[in-house]
């Protein structure tokens, strides 16, 4: 175990972001119940995860990574869990079939409720109220009853959670996930025709693939009716996260059964903090969120802290630097890791740099420049020699309209059609896809590369 580290050693560090409850008895009390709850995930599937994550860091798999910003209570159906594994499902299809690589997949599902905040409060006309911190903290609405941070919530997000792992899990392995179902995982609600046409065409080169290995006698190798989907979120909320933290009865290490994975903010990844001292004594695998203000010394103090053996798989470095700010940022802290020998999973999140507001009020990403980004991020590590592992995405299988651009050429003004977000805009289905054939491209520039070298 970690030298001096327990479930609650993150305790007696500073602390960010955390809300203010008014009543220390009734926190402790809906802690210690959910203290008594069923681990949401096995210890077995973490360790599964990290070695999955670890072939990503020597190059042999790429990771994607997504899902909604924040989970709410209100947009809980089976439609919108089934309509985010679909666009996983499509656009894992057109990066494995294009690059010839193995996807990993991870969701931003089944726990990713808390947000942090660049402000406490909220000032509305004269009234100034706490900040909405996700529906595990506080409610949306403005109004003081709303805003109230209130323990209870974390119940509902626990159960909520369940449910929605155990409805992934079932179409992860129940059949909906079966390669020949393919051309039903992408549906063209975006009115967007010449994409639906290139993702039928990935799908029919598929089945031709496919019919000939079966031909060919080699039906077990076409074997496809199951994926393997993780659940990932935020590891903001320490309280929670110390609640659902096990000792696994097989190996004796503690794991936060919360997820598989859990990432630090950009905010929260003080190494001297309570989020870095909590992730350093559990084995699941940890990201990194990685801002501007990053410098190359904390990136190798906490590389040191998080990841002391060096485990490939353990860490996974997601740069958010924004399109503009990546050319700069980037190459100074991949040398870091270069320099430190240490093994990380390079994944790219070309949201939270790109976020603007619209001149019609409205929060937006624009689709070219998240392209933008994540084409530096992949220039970048190509320049380098090293590995453009993986993205990690804001998206929903819905036909919303948060991000601008794309081919469907959401403007300012049609933002408001459905802007549905809890916090942060969204690449809808078409986006998202779309995104998958520009970095389908791009991976098998790599492997060509990497061929090329071998
Ligand atoms: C997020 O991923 O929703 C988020 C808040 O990101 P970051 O910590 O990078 O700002
Ligand atoms: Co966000």
């Amino acid at each position: 175990m970690a030298q001096g580290w327990s479930p609650k050693s993150w305790r007696a560090k500073p602390i960010s972001q955390m809300p203010g409850y008014a009543d220390p008895v009734a926190l402790a009390g809906v802690e210690s119940r959910l203290a008594t709850h069923p681990p949401l995930v096995f210890a077995g599937e973490a360790r599964k995860l990290t070695e999955a994550l670890g072939r990503v860091a020597e190059g042999k798999a790429f990771l994607l990574q997504g899902g909604d910003c924040a989970e709410s209570f209100g947009e809980f159906t089976a439609n919108n869990i089934r309509d985010t594994f679909c666009v996983f499902l499509s656009m894992a299809t057109v990066l494995t079939f294009a690059a010839d690589v193995p996807v990993v997949k991870i969701g931003r599902i089944a726990g990713q409720f808390a947000k942090p905040r660049s402000d406490d409060n909220e000032k509305r006309g004269d009234t100034v109220l706490p900040s909405y911190r996700g529906d595990i903290i506080n409610g949306e609405e403005f109004t003081a009853e709303a805003r109230r941070p209130d323990p209870e919530r974390m119940l509902r997000a626990y159960y909520q959670s369940a449910a929605t792992a155990n409805l992934v899990r079932a179409f992860a392995g129940g059949g909906y996930a079966d390669l020949s179902r393919a051309r039903y995982w992408y549906r063209d609600d975006h009115n967007h025709p010449d994409l639906l046409q290139r993702y039928l065409s990935v799908v029919e080169r598929i089945g031709d693939g496919m019919g000939f290995m079966k031909a060919f006698g080699l039906a077990d190798a076409a074997r496809t009716s199951s994926v393997d989907f993780y659940f990932s979120h935020e590891t903001l909320l320490l309280p929670y996260e110390e609640a659902l933290t096990r000792e696994d009865s097989i190996t004796g290490r503690w794991y936060d059964t919360s997820a598989h994975m859990i990432w630090i903010g950009d905010r929260t990844r003080q190494p001297d903090g309570a989020h870095v001292e909590f992730c350093r004594g559990v084995e699941n695998p940890i990201g990194l969120k990685c801002g501007p203000s990053m410098t190359e010394d904390d990136l190798a103090r906490l590389l040191k802290i998080l990841n002391p053996k060096n485990i490939p798989g353990r860490v996974t470095l997601i740069a958010r630097f924004g399109a503009d700010k990546v050319g700069e940022a980037l190459p100074k802290l991949i040398r870091t890791v270069e320099r430190e020998g240490a093994k990380v999973v390079w994944s790219c999140d070309p949201m939270h740099g790109n976020t603007i507001k619209s001149a019609t009020g409205f929060k937006t990403r624009p689709f070219d420049r998240v392209v933008k980004e994540v084409k530096s991020f992949f220039e970048i590590h190509r320049a380098e020699g090293t590995h453009a592992g993986g993205v990690h995405l804001e998206m929903t299988g819905q036909n919303v309209t948060e991000c601008t651009g794309g081919a469907q050429a959401i403007s300012e003004e049609d933002l408001s059609q459905k802007y549905d977000t809890r916090c942060d805009p969204r690449l809808n289905a078409s986006q998202a896809l779309e995104l998958a054939f520009l970095m389908a491209e791009l991976m098998d520039a790599q492997k060509k590369d990497s061929r090329l070298s071998a």
